[in-house]
């Protein structure tokens, strides 16, 4: 294999350019970014970026100098149109063809719109996070309140940011309940309560209808970019289907990272959002393109940072069937354990980092204390880790 192309120049295709090299990789890498910009950190814009307690080079996740030391070339501002899978090239906006022994795919996930919204901020990258700065100044000097519809992640995180900078703030959620998605209704009501005590009016169960679109930031999750792969012809199902392994339906296409959906080996498609997965993806595909294996086993995990307060999510809790709360959820940390039958399967925790990292070693490990364990704070966790 001598010219691997990697469509896409976020987490995932960083990942998968440096596993590369690691592995011991020599021939050509070229990343091919849409963005005017090369590959930075998306977490910081919905935080610290926002609120202006950052400097635009501390987004920086690799200097355009420090890729060309590892050999990895990085066109930016150039669009992937096409793939040619019996040719092995890939065709540019500019209307030229690139040759490719490996193909990458990171292309990442686009925020999902509403009808009637289409003036309305979303949050992904660099340029839709200049753009909401923009709208906040826009409305705090108006003495406007910011309207957020959806209550995941992003809508609460920029909630949160846009109450640390003194605007108002109304906060629609169309589910009955907050983070639905990701967490059970301890912690969805234990957010709800956080964001209400720091000023947000929070509607749930509620419709954006008769909104100002133009003061709205729509936060209601993201749709995976697999069209370049649905026109190629790749395995597609709500993103790009991979295995563990990141491999496509075609033996030269790996993809990696939000774009795609993994095909888990009881047949049920999983798809992660989060930088872990990216990064994970990008080792386990960039192996596969090596003709090694590694596949993405580890245990997902995500972060969320909202008022100071750092919820870490370790494991899926979808499937529970029994959860327990180790310490006070008034107090200054705590975590909920989840558990389906007898196995632990997800703890999420805020502001207990070494709990996070204790359950990440333990789900690892396929090992747990047993619920009336992990209830007790006085239990030593690590007691199950030494053995
Ligand atoms: N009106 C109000 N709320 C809605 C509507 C609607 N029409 N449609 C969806 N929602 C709500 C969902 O119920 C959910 O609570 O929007 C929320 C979307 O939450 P997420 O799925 O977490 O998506 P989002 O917050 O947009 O985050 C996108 O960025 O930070 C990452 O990991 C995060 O991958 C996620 C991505």
């Amino acid at each position: 294999m001598a010219r691997v192309c990697i469509v896409g120049a976020g987490q995932a295709a960083v990942a998968t350019a440096e596993a590369l090299r690691t592995g011991g990789y020599t021939g050509a890498i070229t990343l091919f970014g849409d963005e005017p910009h090369g590959p930075y950190h998306r977490p910081p814009l919905s935080k610290g970026w926002l609120a202006g307690d950052m400097q635009a080079a501390q987004l920086v996740m690799r200097a355009p100098e420090m890729l060309a030391k590892k050999g990895i070339v990085l066109r930016t501002g150039v669009a992937v149109m096409g793939i040619d899978r019996a040719a092995h090239t890939i065709s540019l906006g500019d209307g030229s063809r690139e040759p490719y022994d490996g193909l990458v795919l990171a292309t990442g996930a686009t925020p999902r719109r509403l009808p009637g919204f289409e003036t309305a901020a979303v949050l992904r990258g660099r340029d839709d996070a200049e753009a909401l700065a923009a709208l906040l100044q826009r409305l705090k000097a108006q003495s406007r309140p910011l309207t957020v519809v959806g209550g995941g992640f992003i809508g609460l995180e920029v909630a949160a940011t846009a109450r640390k900078l003194c605007l108002a703030v109304t906060v629609i959620e169309a589910q009955p309940r907050l983070l639905a998605r990701a967490l059970p209704p301890l912690l969805s009501d234990w957010f709800a309560r956080l964001h209400r005590a720091q000023g947000v009016d929070l509607r749930l169960g509620a419709s954006a209808e008769g909104v100002d679109p133009a003061e709205v930031l729509l936060g209601i999750g993201v749709t995976p970019n697999d069209a370049l792969a649905r026109a190629a012809g790749l395995d597609c199902d709500g993103g790009i289907v991979v295995d563990a392994q990141g491999r496509t339906s075609d033996p030269a296409i790996v993809a990696a990272g939000d774009c795609t959906v993994r095909r888990l080996p009881d047949g049920r498609l999983l798809r992660l959002e989060s930088v872990q997965g990216a990064t994970e993806g990008g080792k386990a595909a960039a192996a596969t393109l090596l003709g090694q294996a590694r596949p993405f086993i580890a245990t997902p995990w995500f972060w969320s940072d909202q008022y100071g307060r750092k919820l870490q999510m370790a494991g899926l809790s979808a499937g529970a069937d029994r959860s327990v709360l180790r310490g006070e959820l008034e107090g200054s940390a705590f975590s909920v354990w989840h558990y389906a039958g007898d196995r632990l399967i997800a703890v999420d925790s805020v502001d207990d980092a070494k709990v996070h990292l204790q359950a990440r070693k333990l789900l690892d490990a396929g090992l747990g204390p047993t619920p009336t364990q992990a209830a007790d704070p006085g239990f030593e966790l690590a007691s199950l880790l030494a053995t």
